[in-house]
């Protein structure tokens, strides 16, 4: 079936049997246990609610089928799905090759967890050559970890190229589809192994719910996880199954409004006189557009500039502006922006933060599906008072 049709469909066919009332909705399951008639039979499989719920099931099969995989795994988190992926593939004294523009959070968690406690190595490498990535694989090297886009950055990798380097090492391709969703890229069906999500952002799409997921199309893998999924208990819960699964329905509708507003706001940006650098995949002048043109078939909603001068006129800029709320995290309807020095990549050493290219003078933008000439106006005031 196509994104669109699978994203209303996946997992809610209408029951009709057993007593079944043909719901077009899954229902809401807030049953913790499930009653059995007799010891080695629990009905229709479900035991405890974290090892299986009705409404979390509906909601992975809807996550594997808009990823066009074979499994989904929803959980508390973004990190905690993260986690999860690591604590089934990592050991002790273990190496992971990752890209150096990541989400902070998720730096935070390799660095001061699996590093520091479990003396897991990880090389930080530029991803936008894929060389880079190669050169870095060594003997104990257990995974690749990408994003693309990047937060904050908006840079990207190419996801098919660096998954035949790793698979010739022998070894999987883990990509954070967050920021580009799997309506404009479907990394699995570029090579990669396995997709993480924060479902917070596009995926639930209406800042009301905090959510994660592994989608995934090798068994051994998906048992794997799985397994640790129920062992280490970060599920997500079945109302917030409902949401994610319920924003998912309007996913390609937002994305289109999303990556429409965003394109007007980055070429707004990029002619004007106090805007130093505008990074957004859909211009032709970010120097990775040909790549996100043939990996994705959209650009996605995020955007991210740097102001002239400092922390001083990106404070005056973001504190001036109405329409775009001064907040972390993204993919949501409305408009959001941020200062990462500060607030998303606060956790990454300075010095670590601007070898990347996070200064002080970045903004990100997470663009709203609002008027777009209403958001420009507001940028326009604020732009105004620097
Ligand atoms: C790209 C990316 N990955 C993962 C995460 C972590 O997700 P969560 O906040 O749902 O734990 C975030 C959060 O901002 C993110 O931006």
């Amino acid at each position: 079936m196509a994104f669109a049709t699978d994203a209303v469909h996946a997992g809610e066919e209408p029951v009709f049997t057993g007593g079944a009332s043909g719901d077009v909705v899954v229902p809401i399951h807030l049953s913790s246990t499930f009653a059995r008639k007799d010891v080695d039979a629990p009905t229709g499989g479900y035991e405890y609610s974290r090892s299986g719920n009705p409404t979390r099931f509906m909601l992975e099969k809807k996550l594997a089928a808009i990823e066009g995989a074979a499994y989904g795994l929803a959980f508390s988190s973004g990190l905690a799905a993260e986690t999860t992926v690591g604590l089934s593939l990592l050991k002790k004294d273990d190496h992971v090759v990752a890209f150096d523009d990541l989400y902070g959070g998720t730096r935070r968690l390799f660095n001061t967890v699996f590093h520091d406690n479990y003396g897991v190595g990880f090389s930080y490498v530029d991803a936008r050559n894929p060389e880079n990535v190669k050169s870095a694989i060594k003997r104990n090297t257990r995974f690749i970890w990408l994003e693309s886009p990047t937060n904050p950055l908006i840079r990207l990798c190419d996801i098919r190229e660096i998954s035949g380097i790793s698979h010739d090492a022998g070894i999987p391709v883990i990509v954070d589809n967050t920021f580009a969703s799997p309506y404009f890229q479907q990394p699995i069906a570029l090579g990669a192994d396995i997709v993480v999500h924060s479902t917070t952002k596009y995926i639930n799409g209406h800042s009301d719910s905090v959510g994660g997921a592994v989608i995934l199309s090798d068994e051994d893998l998906y048992q794997k996880i799985r397994f640790n999924q129920n062992a280490a208990g970060a599920i997500l819960s079945p109302f917030d199954s409902f949401l994610v699964a319920r924003g998912i329905k309007t996913l390609a509708l937002r994305m289109e409004r999303h990556m429409k507003n965003a394109l007007a706001i980055a070429e707004y940006l990029a002619g004007h006189e106090k805007v130093r650098e505008v990074s957004y995949p859909g211009l032709p002048s970010h120097p990775q557009h040909a790549l996100a043109q043939k990996q994705m078939s959209g650009f996605s909603g995020m955007v991210s500039f740097e102001l002239k001068g400092g922390k001083a006129e990106a404070r005056r800029f973001l504190k001036n502006l109405n329409l775009f709320a001064l907040a972390e995290s993204l993919g949501g309807v409305e408009s959001l922006i941020e200062h990462p020095a500060t607030m998303t990549h606060a956790s990454i050493p300075k010095n670590e933060r601007e070898k990347v290219g996070v200064k002080d003078s970045l903004v990100r933008v997470s663009v709203g599906i609002e008027n777009a000439e209403d958001l420009i106006a507001d940028l326009e005031q604020a732009l105004a008072t620097i």
